[in-house]
């Protein structure tokens, strides 16, 4: 199916985001560190129609398209047009909001929150309106509510903003700069991940092995902690072994796979400094820290190992 955008458009995108450390442990209270992916982007669009045809709903990756009027609730696409035209008090437009986007499904790259941003940002403008950071941010985490049940925040946080986020449940987000830029190579296992199966893994562990486990999360908030020092000084030798440390806690916590260790080993013996899993885990991507010289290598060494897609991406 292709899509003509044809007639007065008008475009807004969110960029996708990778979790450098902190993830599941963020969900019980400690620090998370995430950076956008800016060359990885959702789009939204959103045309005229005809009076009376009201606000339709066109997924173009997915092939859907539906009137908001028919589309249920859980449906996440109408639900972020229907807190959008809530927030913003406006009746619904006889327009066509369309999104597109880079970014694989399920792969913990922040694909339903950048399209929630997106598509807020795109029918607000239309409206007339330019959503600021916190105020689409928080329309987004209501979505994310439909995606994973329990989210920390950090996905819709770190997508709003654009911006390196140090992220701590329910306390106002900190932006930081990335003193040196960062390389990182992120490559796909291919293997879809549900964020909510892992996240209700993790809480099982949690509720059994409590000790065991508050000690790996507070050792995985120390790492969070380090790697923002780390980050800010521009030291990626300080923060490389973070990132290996981080994976082996995460391996720990139940949410690695075979194919992801896999992946993690051939990078880090291609020559990247560090790597870990990105995101939910049980599946989706893992992220290289890399040097320059090293991106060749270790982007070839992922495809050999069964890689379903790899990006470079240089954040900050
Ligand atoms: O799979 P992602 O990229 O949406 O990341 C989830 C991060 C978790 O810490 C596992 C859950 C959360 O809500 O923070």
């Amino acid at each position: 199916m292709t899509y003509e955008w044809g007639g007065e458009i008008l475009e807004r995108s969110a960029s996708g985001k990778v979790i450098l450390c902190g993830e599941h442990a963020v969900v019980y209270g400690r620090p998370a560190i995430a950076v956008p992916v800016s060359d990885l982007r959702a789009r939204a669009r959103v045309r005229p129609a005809p009076p009376g045809s009201g606000l339709t709903l066109v997924a173009a990756d997915l092939g859907e398209e539906k009137r908001l009027r028919e589309s249920p609730p859980d449906n996440p696409l109408a639900a972020i047009a229907r807190l959008t035209l809530a927030h913003l008090e406006a009746p619904e437009p006889d327009a066509v909001l369309t999104v597109l986007s880079d970014l694989p499904i399920a792969a913990g790259l922040g694909s339903g929150a950048a399209v929630s941003v997106a598509a807020a940002r795109a029918l607000a403008a239309y409206l007339g309106s330019e959503l600021a950071p916190d105020e689409v941010s928080a329309l987004a985490y209501e979505v994310e509510k439909l995606h994973h049940g329990t989210p920390s925040g950090i996905d819709n946080t770190v997508i709003a903003w654009e911006r390196p986020v140090y992220f701590i449940k329910g306390e106002q987000p900190e932006t930081f700069t990335i003193r040196a830029p960062l390389q990182l190579v992120i490559a796909n296992s291919g293997l879809v991940g549900s964020t909510r199966q892992a996240v209700a893994r993790v809480r099982r562990g949690w509720e059994t092995e409590r000790e065991r486990y508050e000690a790996l999360f507070n050792r995985i908030g120390a790492i969070a902690k380090a790697a923002r020092q780390a980050i800010e000084r521009g030291d990626i030798h300080t923060l490389a072994p973070l990132l290996n440390e981080n994976h082996l806690l995460l391996v720990d916590l139940g949410i690695s796979l075979p194919d992801l260790d896999i992946l993690v080993a051939e990078a880090q013996r291609a020559g990247a400094l560090g790597a870990k899993l990105t995101g939910g885990g049980m599946g989706g991507n893992i992220i290289a820290l890399v040097e320059p010289t090293t991106v060749a290598p270790v982007t070839a060494a992922l495809q050999a190992a069964g890689a379903t897609e790899v990006w470079h991406t240089t954040v900050g």
